[in-house]
């Protein structure tokens, strides 16, 4: 199935995710008192401490909150890519905490496209075989056809045999994120993936998620940038391992956070965030 957008500027069809659709009542991603310590020789770091979260099918979530706050720890655990210290995380109603490393590779490759800030290609391969890999995994048929199918929802179809090297750094975002909707997945987690690219190049990336979303697909994107987050429809804000707001981004909401670069900042749920390369700076009110 696929679905056409009118204002798609690539003028293609992104295809519908695979979506499963959950028991009755229950969230897609039903995570509770997800905790993870990081053991450091004598010392520990609490990086995530209790953290309970629903998200349904087809939302669109931005985590905010300063560096350090945990934010990649989470993105790491809901995309089965670490294990929780404690806790429990159920993923279209299937515990995935009680998965074999295998069961948990499987749900991934199936259901989970991972975005991060650095791109993380293979550098000596052509974008066309760096996109096919996770079908590869998944020991799927047609893979240059789907791998090109998903460079051109990217609109980068034009570039299938260049190496990530011959590319512009946008480019790599963009044949990262085809890479990472091949296997059409219900769940696209894209941590900062607009941190190494400047805005307008960023705003490209972030249309495509856009497109993604109206196609039905769950993201679940962290940015430091206000402008980024002003892009979803709930913002969460996590501190010290824990998520201490989370709300609807509203209109209003979302013109503050686009205004935070003229205005300084932005008021969230009784935090002040102002965008920062090294991270959200937030007050308590
Ligand atoms: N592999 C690791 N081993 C030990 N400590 C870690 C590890 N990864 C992260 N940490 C620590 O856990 C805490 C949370 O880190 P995390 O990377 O989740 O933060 P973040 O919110 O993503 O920060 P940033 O905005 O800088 O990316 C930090 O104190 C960090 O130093
Ligand atoms: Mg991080």
């Amino acid at each position: 199935m696929t679905v056409p957008k009118a204002d798609d500027p690539t003028g293609l069809p992104v295809s519908a995710p695979n979506i499963v659709a959950s028991p009755a009542g229950r969230s897609m991603i039903r995570v509770r008192g997800m905790t993870r310590v990081y053991r450091m020789g004598d010392a520990t770091v609490h990086a995530l401490s209790g953290v309970d979260l629903d998200i349904e099918a087809g939302e669109y979530v931005s985590i905010t909150g300063q560096s350090g706050s945990g934010k990649s720890t989470f993105m790491h655990l809901l995309g089965c890519l670490d294990r929780p210290t404690a806790g429990t995380y159920e993923l279209n109603g299937q515990l995935v905490t009680r998965m074999t490393d295998a069961e948990q590779a499987r749900i991934r490759n199936k259901n989970i496209g991972f975005v991060f800030q650095t791109f993380n290609l293979i550098n000596r391969t052509k974008a066309i075989d760096n996109v096919a890999i996770p079908l590869i995994y998944a020991r799927e048929r047609r893979t240059r056809d789907r791998a090109m199918k998903a460079l051109e929802i990217v609109g980068l179809k034009h570039r299938w045999n260049h190496k990530p090297s011959e590319i512009s750094g946008g480019e790599r975002q963009r044949v990262a994120i085809a890479r990472a909707i091949v296997n059409e997945p219900s769940i696209v987690l894209a941590d900062e993936p607009t941190g190494n690219l400047d805005s307008r190049t960023g705003e490209q990336i972030l249309d495509i998620f856009d497109r993604l979303n109206a196609a039905g697909t769950t993201i679940i994107l962290v940015t430091h940038e206000m402008s980024v987050a002003a892009r979803a429809r709930r913002l969460i804000h996590m501190a010290d391992g824990r998520i201490d707001a989370d709300a609807p981004v509203t209109d209003a909401l979302r013109t503050e956070l686009l205004q935070s670069a003229v205005l300084g900042a932005a008021h969230f749920e009784g935090h002040v965030l102002t965008s920062s390369a090294a991270g959200i700076k937030n007050k308590k009110n």
